[in-house]
């Protein structure tokens, strides 16, 4: 059944639970790094047949279920006129982060063909190559926000809470155009030929539940309204959001997204059975024995207890010194444990 994800996120019977995996082409992988040493990250993403190729590395090893386009959440961001670099482990750092009225005027208009047309690009090569449905991703107003205030990568987000609470009408503004830039980035990427979409707010857990409500939440909703016309899946992910399982659900999405700070099951009714749900193995066990593999990946499956709409992931993307073989353990075991009642 090579739809079983698609069936999983519109939540109907499938033969069995359907596993994909967040980071699933990074550099756990052999050939990923072997690709890395004569490319940069960016050099990878915008050259369409590199970030196909990319794409496919992890679907060559194990029998995963999805794809998802080799892409950074930082790349439409570019096209808004904010410059960044991305750098080994730390990740993102913008050259000039955002911290008043005429950083956000600058701001400019983002145009997905003109901009990220190597992402549109490579969502067709991928197309054409694929057996199983292709994921598309944005990264959500939020967390997009939160880069650009703080400058990269945060412990507290004081810089991007600070513009929250005092300058009200800058934050607005600030979303505002971030949740244009999403939803045209998202619309560009259906129309390439995407099967569904991911919404990664990672860092939205750093948020009390009630600023999450009053400053974020309409956003988001904004967002999934807009993925809703477009008639594909949405996932809508984050991570340490157990307080605001049901304000995330409230906003959009058909699948869930958790970390595994919460157990499933827990999570599952706190978001409402009438959603989907993926996650939430903690990645660090792909690091442990393989019999600790399997028996968490067990543990999971159960606490989903079968119920249709479980997408087997981590809880957070694939830490890169996995060994390539306890991911294949993991495929097996949730192929062989998650197989529904047909
Ligand atoms: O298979 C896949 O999922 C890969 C595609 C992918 C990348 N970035 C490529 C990448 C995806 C889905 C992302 C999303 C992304 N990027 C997020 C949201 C997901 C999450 O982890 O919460 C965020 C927050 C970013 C920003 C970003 N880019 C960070 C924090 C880092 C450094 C983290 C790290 O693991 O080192 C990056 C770099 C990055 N983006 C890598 C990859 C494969 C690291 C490897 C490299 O430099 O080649």
């Amino acid at each position: 059944m090579r739809d079983r994800f698609l069936r999983a996120c519109r939540r109907e019977e499938v033969d069995r639970t359907p596993i994909w995996l967040m980071r699933q082409s990074g550099r756990y992988l052999p050939a990923y790094r072997k690709l890395r040493k004569t490319h940069t990250l960016l050099e990878i993403c915008k050259t369409p047949k590199l970030a196909a190729a990319a794409s496919l590395l992890p679907l060559k090893l194990f029998d995963l279920d999805a794809a998802i386009i080799f892409a950074d959440i930082m790349l439409p961001l570019e096209g808004m006129g904010v410059s960044f670099r991305i750098e080994d482990a730390t990740g993102p750092i913008i050259e000039k982060p955002l911290r008043n009225h005429d950083d956000s005027s600058r701001l400019k208009q983002f145009d997905p063909k003109e901009d990220t047309g190597y992402v549109l690009e490579a969502i067709r090569i991928l197309k054409r190559k694929l057996k199983v449905p292709l994921i598309g991703f944005s990264g959500a107003p939020f967390t997009l926000a939160s880069y650009i205030i703080e400058g990269g990568a945060s412990r507290d987000f004081t810089k991007t809470k600070s513009i929250m609470f005092n300058k009200p009408d800058l934050w607005d503004e600030v979303m505002k155009r971030l949740t244009e830039t999403v939803n045209l980035y998202l619309e560009s990427q259906v129309e390439a030929g995407v099967d569904a979409v991911q919404l990664f707010d990672s860092w939205v857990g750093c948020l009390s539940p009630i600023d999450y409500r009053e400053k974020v939440q309409r956003y988001s909703r904004e967002v999934f309204k807009r993925i809703s016309e477009l008639s594909v899946p949405g996932i809508h992910f984050g991570t340490g959001t157990s307080s605001m399982l049901g304000l995330m659900s409230d906003a959009g999405g058909d699948v869930i997204g958790v970390d595994w700070r919460v157990p499933l099951d827990e999570a599952w009714r706190k978001i409402g059975h009438a959603a989907g749900i993926q996650g939430n193995l903690e990645p660090a066990v792909l690091i442990g024995h393989p019999t600790l593999v399997k028996k968490r990946a067990v543990e999971v499956l159960d606490r989903a207890g079968r119920r249709p709409g479980h997408i087997f992931n981590l809880g957070h993307g694939v830490i890169p010194a996995t060994d390539p073989k306890n991911v294949s353990i993991l495929v097996d075991a949730v192929h062989r444990y998650g197989t529904g009642s047909q």
